[in-house]
């Protein structure tokens, strides 16, 4: 086929993309900007950036249209890692991409890595170059390269788009620093501290501790910027059309370089206004419903991924609806906080709940269910079902920190606060899967004993992960049960942030255990592996199986179902701290998923036990 008529298709294929959301684009772009000006650049630039993606992701875009549930199946299993912690470069990771396949590894999340101010950096997340690599870890074509790589091997590669702020080294920054009225009106400038005060009065603080209040001083203009994270990380103004333009091409810049899922961070916080709360206001929704077309509309085969760590109500409208939606995936937060609130309570009552409120929600909305990530854990649970029970929210908030910091008797975690804030008494986790779970005591402690019930611990809680519908996404070096990292003290840019405790470097040395029997190694990875292999399998964890949480009559162990078709699965967790036991309908039989060994009946449930049965044969009423 010639050339022009290549580009005749191309043409088309656009504008039939395009044809599809023009209305609604333009439509919530003038109500939020109403510049026709604005609106024509933005529309030329999208064809430009569609035109200019390479003929390989042009290829993976129709595939993944004619397929678009591809990153439902059961089969994805996601990693999140620095690259610097695991390979020092992005060459580095391209070479190990042997191990993250071996670790059943498809979806591959790097941590920031976009040119950022070393020791104002927010480990990446003040962006001062959304085109540029860090230098340490490489170039543009090294992202480039590594992205081809991946998708070679059936790999999709996440990258962290900040787009709540700029570095306060970013070239327009600079620019409003210097006075320039242009720039400045790019984000939120402010002759005196009435306005800024105004807005204190009713928008919390992200960074009490840390970066306490929302505005910082700039000495040099006698001037405040508006600054909801650190004061280095200066809040963009998407009031100003110039922004959402430019931030938009920056996304498809990123997309271009063969990024399949962009995690739009911290996206709740990006639209302000004075006397609420900055956070999830109406014109966010806006925003993100118009990326989702945009991406639509240049690069379809990408995804969006909401970081929204909210209240439980607040995250699921970030999916949109199913004829309008937003982002594509989720991280499922609020299980997160619940899965460890459960583990230190044993009363799975509040899980449970979750589990039902995610069992009514369309079967569309895709999460990211992890157990731990490069964050701090936030104790976002349902308050007011917990106060029913008798918990109440300060009081419980203190009891998890006690108990994860290993302070309550009994606990065997370990870890370190977070942004106390001292007014408040509220206060957030830090620490890794393992250490939670124990294995930093016992290993520390020569604990045989309770070196094995961390363990199971720990491989019930990721069999727990990895029963749910969505994309689970283990933390680099929770494969292998890495513990707390406390060397960040000793780095005076890190010290004063404890969310670097569970950012430590990968221990390579350790990947040699995996073969060793016996070892927290090969006993965390070969149970991964097990799990992951069977979900990829068994045809109930599609996630358009019907799913929800089964009456267990007891509180210490949970108990869940998936049902495709005439396929059933049940899921059996123990939380409780004891032995338990669990009975299985008179007549019933099932098979162990990952043993294939046969159960009816009453069955033993042991301490941190789990049980992943298949139904071989129902009972005479079912
Ligand atoms: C997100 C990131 C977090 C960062 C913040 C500010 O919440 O996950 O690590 O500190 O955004 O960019």
């Amino acid at each position: 086929m010639t050339k022009t008529s290549d580009r005749k298709r191309e043409e088309e294929r656009y504008s039939r993309r395009l044809g599809r959301h023009l209305d609604e684009l333009k439509w919530l772009y003038m109500e939020l900007y109403d510049s026709q000006e604005h609106w024509e650049e933005l529309l030329a630039a999208m064809k430009q950036f569609a035109m200019q993606r390479k003929s390989s992701l042009k290829k993976l875009d129709e595939t993944r249209e004619q397929d678009p549930g591809w990153y439902r199946s059961s089969g994805m299993l996601g990693m999140m890692l620095y690259v610097d912690q695991f390979a020092g470069t992005l060459k580095g990771v391209q070479e190990k991409l042997d191990y993250i396949r071996r670790c059943r590894v498809n979806y591959l999340h790097l941590m920031p890595l976009l040119e950022s101010p070393k020791g104002r950096s927010d480990g990446g997340y003040a962006v001062a170059d959304f085109r540029k690599v860090q230098e340490n870890l490489g170039t543009m074509e090294d992202l480039e390269r590594l992205a081809a790589a991946c998708h070679r091997r059936g790999i999709s590669l996440c990258l962290d788009f900040v787009m709540n702020h700029t570095s306060e080294d970013h070239a327009w920054a600079r620019r409003a620093r210097q006075g320039e009225k242009e720039y400045q009106d790019r984000y939120f400038f402010f002759d005196s501290r009435e306005e800024p005060d105004e807005y204190e009065k009713t928008v919390p603080q992200v960074f009490p501790a840390t970066a306490p209040g929302n505005f910082t001083y700039l000495p040099e203009r006698d001037q405040y910027v508006m600054t909801t994270f650190y004061p280095y990380q200066w809040d963009l103004n998407y009031r100003n059309p110039v922004v959402f333009n430019e931030m938009m091409y920056n996304f498809l810049f990123l997309a271009n370089q063969g990024i399949d899922v962009l995690r739009i961070d911290a996206v709740p916080y990006i639209w302000k206004e004075r006397g609420t709360n900055c956070r999830n206001l109406p014109q966010v929704h806006t925003i993100v419903r118009m990326m989702r077309m945009i991406g639509e509309i240049v690069c379809p085969g990408i995804l969006l991924l909401g970081e929204v760590v909210m209240e439980p109500d607040k995250v699921a409208p970030y999916f949109g609806t199913v004829e309008k939606p937003e982002c594509h995936m989720l991280y499922n937060v609020t299980t997160m906080a619940t899965t460890w609130h459960t583990a230190a309570v044993r009363d799975v009552r509040l899980l449970k709940r979750q589990m039902e409120i995610l069992s009514g929600l369309p079967s569309e909305y895709t999460f990211l269910n992890y157990l731990r990530c490069h964050d701090d854990i936030g104790w976002g649970l349902d308050y007011d079902l917990l106060e029913r029970w008798g918990y109440r929210q300060v009081p419980h908030k203190k009891y998890l920190n006690d108990y994860f910091t290993g302070k309550w008797e009994g606990s065997v975690s370990r870890g370190e606060l977070y942004n106390e804030d001292l007014v408040t008494g509220d206060a957030r986790f830090c620490g890794t899967t393992a250490s939670m779970c124990g294995v930093e005591k016992a290993g520390f402690e020569g604990d045989a004993e309770g070196m094995k019930a961390a363990l199971k611990r720990d491989e019930m809680l990721h069999a727990f992960m990895l029963f749910l519908s969505g994309i689970p996404v283990l933390y680099s070096g929770d494969e292998i049960g890495q513990v707390n990292d406390y060397t960040y003290k000793d780095d005076p840019d890190k010290a004063p942030d404890s969310r670097y405790i569970h950012r430590g470097a990968f221990h390579w040395e350790l990947t040699r255990k995996i073969g060793e029997p016996g070892t927290v190694q090969q006993v965390i990875f070969s149970a991964l592996s097990r799990l992951e292999q069977a979900r990829a399998e068994e045809p109930a964890f599609d996630a358009g199986a019907a799913f929800r949480a089964l009456e267990t009559g007891d509180d210490g162990v949970l108990g869940l179902e998936r049902q495709l078709g005439k396929q059933q699965i049940r899921g059996f967790f123990n939380f409780s701290g004891e032995d338990k036991r669990i009975f299985l309908e008179p007549g019933t039989r099932w098979a162990n998923l990952l043993t294939g060994e046969e159960l009816e009946g009453e069955n033993l449930l042991d301490n941190h036990g789990f049980y992943w049965l298949k139904l071989l044969q129902r009972g005479e009423k079912q």
